[in-house]
């Protein structure tokens, strides 16, 4: 089994993993071979209602990908486009190659692939149905915090790439890229990663770059994500859509370093072990914001992450869904990790907007972490197997 071992445990999709029966038997706690084919086979679906890659468990690598429309490209040629590029990612998804993929066997190992189209504003204006763009799909409005880079920002279209494997990913990316060409540029990837599948039990809250469990409070799959992040009812080409805002945060790992633990805790208000509130003991206790200590403030800081970002109702929950990056260091060794921090929600406006400005207007977290890209897309519905995604749009 290629050399990697594994005690045996749940992967993500909900696979499992049983030790394997070919492998050493040296008695209990002996690390067996895990099937680790079964990784590289499994599959998620990709036609449906909705698309796939939003409510699915995030996978281990992704890549972001924006097109600049072509001058010309108008809403015939965007039929064309994205015809072809819905063929593609129902076809290496379910782990077939492309059609003409000169790389075919590239195309047999899908390990949960899935491929998220999104329409920036620019998509619907060459289309001319800008009456069909969700209201809030627009620039975010100037925050003062930001310090954003063309080159990380806006875009016509976007292909959001994730797999549990890089290579997966990098042949997808290149297939995508390779049948936009005769309509679209392109205008930025972003590429980041997750724990590997298998690394840890399924379920567990992934890590970012500071070392904090990264998602703890995100609505929990079932009611409580579908009512945050799908559009329930209107018109075919609203209906099951959702939105996502792409910002890359770059996090200065330099100054980061510099703050003791009990800092770096207090910047976010919960625990870097346990990813517990400073209240409570368990990572998905209530926090107790009115908790005071013995110095006579609360025990959770009123600006820190946790406090600045808390939304308790339903309908107004963002899910995210970022990856880290770890770009090149500086010959000095200066790191350049952040996140791309990829949030969906039914609406922007009334439901990312809102953390967003607060955070911006006061948040700990604020000292040692930027925004240097920033791009919103809609995010259309589904499509039958005999159909292709923006077909309710351009259709
Ligand atoms: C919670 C880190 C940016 C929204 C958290 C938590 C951490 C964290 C460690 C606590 C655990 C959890 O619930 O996931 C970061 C870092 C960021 C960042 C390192 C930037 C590099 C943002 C941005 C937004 C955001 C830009 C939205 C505009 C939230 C929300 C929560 C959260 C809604 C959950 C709050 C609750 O408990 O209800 N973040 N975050 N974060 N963050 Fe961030």
């Amino acid at each position: 089994a290629g050399g990697v071992l594994a005690a045996g445990g749940a992967l993500a999709g909900g696979a499992v993993v049983v030790a394997g029966r070919d492998g050493p038997s040296d008695g209990p706690g002996v690390p067996q071979p895990s099937p680790v084919a079964a990784v590289g086979s499994l599959v998620e679906p990709f036609h449906g209602p909705r698309q796939a890659g939003v409510a699915t468990e995030p996978q281990a690598h992704a890549a972001f990908v924006a097109f600049t429309l072509r001058p010309g490209t108008d809403r015939a040629a965007l039929g064309r486009l994205l015809r072809l590029l819905s063929d593609d990612a129902a076809r290496l998804t379910q782990g077939r190659p492309a059609l003409a993929d000169t790389e075919a066997e590239l195309g047999l190992l899908p390990a949960r692939l899935t491929v998220t189209f999104g329409f920036g504003p620019g998509l619907y204006r060459a289309a001319g149905v800008d009456d069909r763009r969700p209201a809030s799909v627009a620039d975010l409005p100037a925050l003062r915090i930001d310090r954003l880079r063309p080159a990380w920002s806006g875009g016509d279209l976007l292909v959001q790439i994730c797999a549990d494997d890089a290579v997966t990913v990098a042949h997808a990316q290149r297939v995508l890229v390779k049948d936009s060409r005769p309509f679209a540029t392109v205008a930025w990837v972003q590429q980041g990663f997750r724990r590997s599948p298998g690394v840890e039990p399924a379920g567990h809250t992934q890590r970012n770059l500071f070392g904090q469990l990264d998602g703890t409070a995100n609505p929990r799959p079932g009611v409580a994500l579908d009512t945050a992040v799908w559009v329930p009812d209107g018109p075919d080409w609203l209906r099951d859509s959702t939105t996502l805002v792409v910002r890359r945060i770059s996090m200065n790992l330099e100054t980061w370093d510099l703050l003791g633990r009990t800092d770096r805790e207090l910047a976010v208000g919960r625990r870097l072990d346990t990813g517990a509130p400073l209240t409570g003991t368990g990572e998905h206790d209530e926090p107790d914001f009115a908790a005071v200590g013995d110095d006579g403030l609360t025990v959770i800081p009123d600006f820190s992450h946790l406090t600045r970002a808390r939304v308790t109702d339903d309908r107004l929950k963002i899910l995210r869904r970022p990856y880290n990056y770890d770009g090149v260091p500086s010959p000095q060794g200066h790191a350049d990790s952040g996140l791309i921090f990829a949030s969906y929600q039914a609406d922007v406006t009334a439901q990312f907007l809102p953390i967003q400005r607060r955070l911006a207007d006061r948040d700990l977290l604020n000292e040692w972490t930027t925004p240097i890209g920033s791009a919103v897309f809609a995010v259309p519905p589904g499509c039958p197997p005999d159909g292709w995604i923006g077909q309710q749009v351009l259709g």
